[in-house]
């Protein structure tokens, strides 16, 4: 069960690493693995909003029909993002920030390339002063809630707990709120979109999928298994019809590698840039701030049909449905693999 043992390290890793930071922070944020509590205010942000009513299901109980559009369940996308125009690349990385970040940082900082960082919050307490960095450089600051915990299994009030808390604490060193969030393993359905939203969100799945996060099993994607995907996303760059959004890591040294090996064919190929600015929304609920638009392709996407500068692209029609690139599905985890992944990480936050 790679994916399993891959969320049982990182909580692990959360756990033990020291807190070394100096920063002295206003607020006295969360603590241990949750559950959450938002603060009451919070709660009456979405007391008159219209949520679907789905259920709160035990981590291991699969639903018999998909009522409520759960990815976990059938990768239903409703109204996450989840793919760029065609010829343009979103480039996001999760789970950070982390000891490695400022590896990947300084190489995206020498190509002068922009990225969207899905932050956790109980990462960026222990890492403020990369948070700050990683702004600074230009990167899209994002959500990736505060405890890494499957979404669909949390309760309304932990659900704004995880995004609000996240939100404030961003908004704390970096003076702006995200608009965007990932949730974790992408587990969402109908309920957590609408709390997002009424809280001023917009949830971010992925079309495509590095694997990255199984180089660090001993039975996972192997490096030349990573490389032949960025390849292939390499050769059908002239002939896709939509732009990737890809799924990508910073809390791992194997991660961080291989995307520094990989990303220089990429930016040769495809506009690599933030989910931002690919799918024309504003990153931060201030509005401004907006990510400086990462340089346009050095070769061959202009000598081909594929017309990346003329692309505009229109929000109201990103992440519609029956838009979605399915040929990456084979990738995905199967359902009963996700309630098994999902219910052994509960287990393991339970138990720390
Ligand atoms: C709430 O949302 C549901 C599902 O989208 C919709 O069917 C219903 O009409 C809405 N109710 C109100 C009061 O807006
Ligand atoms: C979503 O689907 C997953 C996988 O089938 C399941 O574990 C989870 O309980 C579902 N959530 C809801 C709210 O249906
Ligand atoms: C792109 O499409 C053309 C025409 O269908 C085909 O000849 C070519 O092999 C394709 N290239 C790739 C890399 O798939
Ligand atoms: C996948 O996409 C193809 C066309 O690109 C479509 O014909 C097919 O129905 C899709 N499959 C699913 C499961 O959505
Ligand atoms: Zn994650």
């Amino acid at each position: 069960m790679k994916f399993t043992s891959a969320a049982l390290f990182l909580t692990l890793f959360g756990a033990i690493k020291a807190q070394t930071t100096g920063y002295q922070f206003k607020e006295n944020y969360p603590t241990g693995p949750g559950p959450l509590v938002p603060k009451p205010e919070w709660l009456e942000l979405i007391s008159g909003a219209n949520i679907t009513n789905s259920p709160v299901l035990r981590e291991n109980q699969e639903p018999d029909s998909d009522a409520y559009c759960n990815w976990s369940f059938n990768e239903c996308l409703g109204e996450s993002l989840y793919q760029c125009p065609r010829g343009d690349w979103g480039l996001t990385f999760d789970d950070g920030p982390s000891d490695v970040s400022p590896i990947l940082y300084d190489f995206l900082k020498s190509t002068n390339q922009k990225a969207t960082l899905f932050l956790l919050g109980e990462n960026i307490v222990k890492f403020p002063e990369l948070v700050k960095r990683a702004f600074d450089d230009g990167h899209e600051i994002a959500i990736h809630t505060w405890t890494h915990t499957a979404m669909t299994t949390l309760t309304n009030a932990q659900i704004v707990a995880e995004l609000k808390w996240t939100e404030l604490v961003i908004k704390e060193i970096t003076g702006f709120s995200p608009r965007f969030f990932r949730p974790p393993y992408g587990d969402i359905d109908n309920r957590v979109r609408d709390i997002g939203k009424a809280l001023g969100f917009v949830s971010v799945i992925w079309n495509e999928d590095t694997h990255d996060w199984q180089l660090v099993e001993s039975s996972g994607a192997t490096d030349a298994v990573v490389d032949a995907q960025y390849a292939e996303w390499v050769a059908e760059a002239s002939n896709a019809t939509v732009g990737g959004l890809a799924l990508q890591h910073d809390i791992y040294r194997p991660t961080v590698d291989s995307a520094i090996k990989n990303l220089p064919a990429l930016q040769a190929v495809y506009k690599v840039t933030t989910v931002g600015d690919c799918v024309g929304q504003p990153s931060y609920k201030e509005g401004a701030a907006a990510p400086i638009p990462s340089p346009v392709p050095s070769s061959s996407v202009t000598t081909t049909s594929a017309p990346t500068s003329t692309v505009s692209p229109s929000p109201t029609n990103q992440g519609l449905a029956g838009n979605v690139d399915n040929t990456s599905t084979a990738d995905q985890m199967t359902p009963s693999m996700k309630v098994l992944a999902i219910s052994v990480l509960s287990l393991g936050l339970y138990f720390l």
